[in-house]
């Protein structure tokens, strides 16, 4: 029979690949919970509508990206392609919203995006992703700032850069937008590609944010919109950065940062390494004042988060994932493989975590996998441990010292 092979750009995680992702999602549980935040899973699928009402219908992520279909009633559904949607959908479907409450969520798991794979960029990828609701302050900005990079320096990631921008609000990006449209009216629109060319009516500020070489060049003079703000995004702003100063937390401001998501207002950040080829962002988020209100929910919840990639993250992790062992219960004689089977499960129930052979191999063959499984200690049931009811302890560490002893004994 022919095989079945995965499909493109997803990915099987066996024990040592999975190993580096339960580290990562652990040491995010422990740093977030110790900021407040609580986990929130939601579906995986919903609504098509929902994503194209948040994300926005001019992204590439809406218009490219998304695995959408019909389900068997005709209705039109989506594998997410980001937790943010799903996550104020929850907060307004289920009333969480009450003045002056502060909600905090995280939660783990696969997105989808229908995009070309690469290292780093895959059609399933995991994230991590924070959100918190209720706090327009900047304390809010810098204490998800400040949380993304305990966590990132946590799991020992330490030469990220953070790169910052403010987006501006409904005041004023609207005028921002159009002196940016009146700049790129007067370049010849020709010489943009295409995907500018249509951006330059729907959305300006993703002009800024084009990869290829030519369209930077022609809007390297394009005016920023840091210069552009009102006063009380500029004030923002100015507290968010003073404040992570503060905390120590190096950043850079970069002013033609605009992020692939259209529901983001105010400040909108990343973080990026250069170590791991074309796809640099290893985070990414930022403040959305109107998405709350945008998808049905109660007027000016404010809100602000961002979402980590887990495979890229696991590229810049350094290291063997193994788990060490504490015993290895190893089998040399056949007759043994009962007495083998309990010892083992008496250990477990100590509280040692381990392995036992199934059935009986040569001594070398039986050592060479206690090693393989980093075991603490190997305990090994063959002819004589059978017969006189003992068991021989071998010391795994560096002088491999071996003693026998009556089963009972070892558990005094
Ligand atoms: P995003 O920038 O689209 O933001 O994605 C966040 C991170 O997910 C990226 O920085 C990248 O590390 C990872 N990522 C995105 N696409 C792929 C892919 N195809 N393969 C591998 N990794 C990928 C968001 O998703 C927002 N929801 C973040 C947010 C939360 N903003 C506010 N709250």
């Amino acid at each position: 029979m022919a095989k079945i092979q995965k499909i493109k750009g997803v990915a099987d995680l066996f024990p040592e690949d999975s190993a580096r992702y339960a580290f990562m999602e652990k040491a995010a549980r422990e740093t977030f919970t110790s900021y407040g935040f609580g986990e929130l899973r939601v579906p995986i699928l919903e609504k098509t509508e929902l994503f194209c009402r948040s994300i926005g219908e001019e992204t590439d992520v809406v218009q490219k990206e998304m695995y959408t279909f019909p389900d068997r009633k005709g209705r039109s559904l989506t594998m997410r392609p980001e937790a943010t949607a799903g996550i104020v959908r929850a907060y307004v479907e289920n009333k969480i919203h009450q003045p002056g409450k502060v909600s905090k969520y995280f939660t783990f798991g696969p997105m989808f995006r229908y995009e070309r794979p690469q290292a780093g960029r895959m059609r399933q990828f995991h994230q991590i992703d924070a959100e918190i609701f209720g706090a327009a302050e900047p304390q809010a900005d810098a204490e998800v700032l400040l949380m993304l990079s305990a966590f990132l320096s946590g799991i020992g990631l330490e030469k990220l850069s953070f790169e910052l921008n403010s987006l501006g609000c409904p005041e004023c990006r609207p005028q921002y937008n159009q002196t940016l449209k009146d700049f790129l009216n007067a370049l010849d629109r020709s010489e943009l590609c295409e995907d500018c060319q249509r951006r330059m009516d729907t959305n300006p500020l993703r002009v800024l944010d084009c990869k290829s070489k030519n369209c930077k060049a022609l809007t390297k003079d394009a005016p920023a919109l840091p210069d552009h703000l009102c006063g009380e995004c500029r004030d923002h702003f100015n507290t968010v950065i003073a404040l992570i100063s503060e905390a120590g937390l190096e950043y850079t401001l970069n002013p033609r940062l605009v992020r692939g998501l259209d529901y983001y207002q105010r400040t909108a950040f990343e973080v990026t390494s250069g170590d791991i080829g074309a796809q640099t962002a290893v985070a990414g988020g930022g403040r959305y004042d109107g998405l709350v209100e945008n998808l049905g929910g109660p007027k000016s919840v404010p809100a602000i988060g961002f979402a980590c990639g887990m495979e890229r993250l696991a590229l810049l992790l350094e290291g063997e994932f193994e788990t060490a062992n504490d015993f290895y219960v190893a089998l040399v004689d056949e007759r043994a493989a009962k007495d083998a089977l309990i010892f083992a499960e008496k250990l477990r129930r100590n509280g040692q975590k381990g392995e036992v052979a199934f059935s009986a191999r040569s001594m070398k063959a039986e050592l060479r996998h206690a090693n393989r499984i980093n075991a603490q200690k190997c305990f090994i049931f063959g002819a004589d441990e059978f017969e006189n009811g003992t068991v021989t302890v071998k010391d795994m560490a560096e002088d491999g010292e071996q003693v026998t002893v009556t089963r009972n004994e070892y558990f005094k």
